[in-house]
């Protein structure tokens, strides 16, 4: 079999085997393909399209390329969540003790946030003493003792994936839903969980532009899913504007925790109920309203709340910060954004404000950039609210005064007015 001949197959429309596919992964992940020839296989791809069987052998490729995670020492059904991606979702943080306070265990592996978006393990390290770089042992112990426990990826999660993702991010073939699709199922997959429940961002914050595109990634995780023996479920959500109020990690933590204590910002306490009883409803086959029953339940009992310090305590975080979050570290200087007219707020582009919250040190330009825990941004408005000129619009967290210019000139680009009430986007629009 060779290389040349694969591209060419593509490149002329035809579809690939399983076989030529998993030659394809094998010999890229071991370095026995050049770069090139993977580019020119992957803009092939990009172009010409892959069918549902081909997406499905690339996925499975790409996972059996590392180390597959065995959770079977966990009883029950394992329910993993994962997010497309956008700016302020702090979700996992809330639904993981949600999740588990309801009985179901979560044994969740999370990344680190790139670029504009942030991610789960950087805003839970925020927590002083938490630990997020765990062995599989101690791992699988935590979750069979208080039902969650979230890590970084442990062993070598699908390096065909993280080796492709990055030629894809300097080739232009990112946005292929084959290709996207194939990259997060392939992790998911490889972690080891029997069911997945995907939160399908669109908007500008979100990979997917448009609503059209995130049903279609959606359905083709679903249908991958099908022929793995997963059950996956596809939640499409709104990435319009950033979810909830706060953007940088101990800011988020700060609001996770009083969504926890079901004091949350609106937007961002609905989303969760909807995820938390969906991953319910995937473990325990029970009616969704039921799930949604228990999820509101454990939120006013508290019981969320106190899984989550049981959490923080067993990843070896200070429970004191999660009690008393005036604890935690602040920002050096602070600088509010002002309303320059009244009127309603039309838009808040996440991508400005999560571009904005990494200028101010709260997220990453490159993967060896470290970042400043309490940096970030508090928006004090939201999309259809009305503001009086003179109001805080937000507030910028920083400990390089310099950035503050910089940060300033994004944040009020992308907040837009109108005279009239905006209609609002829907949340939440679909369930796939
Ligand atoms: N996230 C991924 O993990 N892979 C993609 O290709 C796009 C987003």
């Amino acid at each position: 079999m060779k290389i040349y001949d694969i591209i060419a197959k593509k490149r002329d429309g035809f579809k690939l085997t399983k076989t030529e596919i998993e030659f394809v992964i094998n010999k890229y992940t071991s370095n026995k393909i050049p770069d090139y020839q993977m580019s020119a296989l992957l803009m092939a791809m990009y172009l010409k399209g892959l069918d549902d069987q081909e997406i499905t052998d690339l996925t499975l490729a790409m996972a059996e390329s590392g180390d597959m995670i065995d959770l079977s020492e966990i009883p029950g059904i394992k329910v993993d969540k994962h997010s497309t991606g956008g700016v302020g979702d702090k979700t996992t943080l809330i639904i993981a003790p949600i999740v588990a306070a309801c009985g179901v265990s979560v044994a969740k592996m999370s990344g680190r946030g790139l670029g504009y978006t942030g991610g789960t393990i950087d805003k839970l390290e925020s927590i002083p003493g938490f630990k997020t770089q765990i062995s599989q042992e101690d791992f699988i112990n935590i979750v069979n003792k208080i039902g969650a426990c979230v890590v970084g990826q442990s062993g070598i999660l699908a390096p065909a994936d993280k080796k492709i993702y990055a030629l894809r991010d300097v080739t232009a073939t990112v946005e292929s839903i084959g290709l996207i699709a194939a990259s997060i199922m392939s992790k998911k997959i490889a972690s080891g969980c029997d069911a997945i429940l995907l939160d399908v961002k669109v908007g500008d914050g979100a990979f997917m532009k448009t609503y059209d595109d995130a049903v279609k990634l959606a359905n083709k995780m679903v249908s991958i899913g099908k022929m793995v023996n997963r059950n996956v479920r596809a939640i499409i959500t709104d990435m319009n504007q950033p979810l909830g109020n706060a953007i940088g990690n101990s800011l988020e933590v700060i609001e996770a925790i009083k969504t926890l204590k079901n004091q949350g910002p609106k937007d961002l306490t609905e989303l969760c109920i909807c995820l938390a009883s969906n991953m319910i409803y995937l473990a325990k086959k029970q009616s969704l309203a039921d799930c949604e029953k228990q999820v509101r339940d454990v939120l006013k009992s508290g019981k969320a709340f106190d899984k989550f310090i049981e959490i923080v305590k067993a990843q070896g975080g200070d429970e004191s910060y999660i009690r008393d979050v005036s604890k935690f570290n602040k920002a050096k200087f602070s600088y509010n954004i002002i309303a320059e007219r009244s009127g309603y707020i039309s838009n808040i582009n996440a991508q400005l404000c999560g571009a904005a919250s990494m200028v101010l040190g709260a997220g990453r330009a490159t993967k060896e950039d470290s970042i400043d825990y309490a940096s970030g941004i508090i928006l004090k408005a939201k999309t259809g609210d009305f503001v009086k000129k003179g109001d805080i619009l937000a507030v910028l967290f920083t400990f390089e005064q310099e950035k503050i210019n910089q940060a300033q000139d994004l944040v009020s680009s992308a907040i837009s007015f109108l005279d009239t009430k905006p209609t609002k986007n829907k949340l939440i629009y679909n369930i796939i």
